[in-house]
């Protein structure tokens, strides 16, 4: 049976019927529906539109259509009839108690439902996707603790800048995390309203107590204007652009390591579980997992784009074109969590090539800012100093060797103001403890900024331990 029938005379065309229908897709959301639903009849009863044992039979009849399909999805998104999740628990739920459960629809509509649904499915979603940043956050983490005093170049326009700790440069990709679970946890606080009671536009046509579903499903308070509520999707944009400077931060880390692990620079042994051979060229390895990884902000950025263009110009209230806002949503998210969670493993698997690292460091004049350091310290001004030690590095360079292999009476050239004391401030550690920062590289840093992750990300681990009432 449609859910509208009542006015229509002809039957509708049978490719526009299917082409319509969001069941295909928004099975996801059965979860959801059944939540909201059994949050609406608790309203209902309390308004004394159902009585009370009435509402425990719908309610306890929704967790039985739950607990029979929660296993078998593929036969919600294909049954013959349904045009949708709501219409599909409706059908579902008077098959098993009859004429009661068309009652449930009193006083709600669609319209606020898959506001709802959607609401609590992102929900669901950012809950998940924090604790898999958690994951991920932890992996580098245990990396940067193992890597202990290892170093390796940084690279400023991809030209190597100065040494750091390689546990300096994975920790900035922990920040990166951190940065985009606090993002996420902003989007869940943003969208946790309940829009239950707005009926299709206008605000339902009974008096139902809002703060009934609002407290069941978890949300903090009812929404704010029925209006709003029915057409607002800045929530699932907003997710999606959250995802998307994840997925951005997930792709250069991505590149890195792709870089990272060619011959060329050989910073980084690809683990065999997480990478592929090539069927012609018998010696290769390769990294399609950081390439797959690099590629996947496409398709996120996409379902961002295509979720703002959907809503462009929408007149309010509800618009069909909202259905359309969903796939983006189940799509991205879904691809995130997937990314995630290959990333997190694969993080945990590499290995790093310690002696590659510091040979790249020990050559090319990485510490040719210590060395001006140095010089400011002997009273120099930085300006000066730049250039006294741009000329020695010329000198250098001419002779093919570095600043450590000149003798003091060769540097003395440069200025009076070089020491037998300037070797070991241009040694590979001195050039690291010269950053000697909040947020620096030197050691002592690098180790106070492993404490601070490690605070950090167990944080967001606890977070995630609690669960939401309803997700
Ligand atoms: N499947 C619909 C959607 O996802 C549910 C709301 C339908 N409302 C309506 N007035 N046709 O948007």
């Amino acid at each position: 049976m449609k859910m509208w029938s009542g006015r229509f005379r002809e039957p509708l065309d049978p490719f526009f019927d299917q082409w319509q229908r969001s069941l295909p897709f928004d099975w996801q959301l059965l979860t959801e529906e059944v939540a909201a639903s059994r949050a609406h009849a608790l309203a209902l009863q309390a308004a004394g539109v159902l009585t009370d044992s009435e509402g425990s039979e719908i309610r306890a009849a929704l967790l039985g259509i739950l607990d029979e399909y929660s296993g078998k999805l593929h036969d919600v998104a294909s049954h013959a009839d349904a045009e949708d999740i709501h219409h599909f628990v409706e059908l579902k739920l008077a098959e098993r108690i009859g004429d009661l459960g068309l009652k449930l629809h009193t006083g709600r509509s669609r319209n606020e439902q898959i506001a709802t649904d959607l609401r609590l499915h992102v929900r669901a979603r950012i809950h998940e996707l924090r604790r898999l940043l958690a994951d991920w956050g932890g992996a580098l983490l245990k990396q940067a603790k193992d890597a202990g005093e290892a170093v390796m170049p940084s690279y400023t326009h991809l030209q190597r800048a100065e040494p750091v700790l390689v546990a300096h440069w994975l920790l900035a990709y922990v920040q990166m995390i951190l940065r985009d679970a606090n993002r996420l946890e902003d989007c869940s606080k943003r969208l946790n309203f309940c829009p239950l009671g707005s009926g299709a536009i206008a605000g339902a046509t009974l008096a139902l107590d809002r703060n009934i579903a609002t407290k069941e499903l978890g949300f903090i308070a009812p929404t704010a204007n029925s209006m709003d509520a029915t057409s607002d999707r800045d929530f699932a944009i907003e997710f999606l652009q959250v995802l998307t400077i994840l997925a951005l931060h997930a792709s250069r880390f991505a590149e890195e390591i792709t870089l990272f692990a060619t011959a060329e620079f050989g910073f980084v042994d690809l683990p065999e579980a997480f990478s592929t051979g090539s069927s012609a060229m018998p010696q290769k390895k390769n990294p399609d997992l950081t390439e797959l990884v690099r590629a996947k902000v496409g398709r996120i950025h996409g379902a961002a784009e295509a979720a703002t263009l959907q809503l462009k110009g929408l007149p309010l209230a509800y618009n069909k074109d909202l259905q359309e806002t969903q796939e983006p949503v189940f799509q991205a998210g879904a691809e995130t969590v997937r990314m995630l969670r290959v990333l997190a493993d694969f993080t945990a698997a590499i290995r790093f090539r310690d002696d590659r690292m510091r040979a790249a460091c020990s050559e090319g004049f990485l510490n040719a800012m210590a060395a001006a350091t140095y010089l400011v310290h002997k009273g120099v001004p930085f300006r000066k100093a730049h250039e006294k030690i741009g000329s020695a590095v010329r000198y250098c360079l001419e002779r093919n060797c570095e600043l450590g292999d000149i003798t003091l009476e060769e540097l003395k050239q440069f200025g009076p103001e070089f020491e037998t004391d300037f070797f070991a401030a241009i040694t590979l550690e001195a050039t690291l403890d010269c950053h000697d920062v909040y947020g620096g590289t030197a050691r002592a840093r690098v180790q106070d900024a492993i404490a601070a992750a490690e605070q950090s990300i167990g944080n967001l681990t606890q977070s995630v331990e609690v669960v939401h009432a309803g997700a």
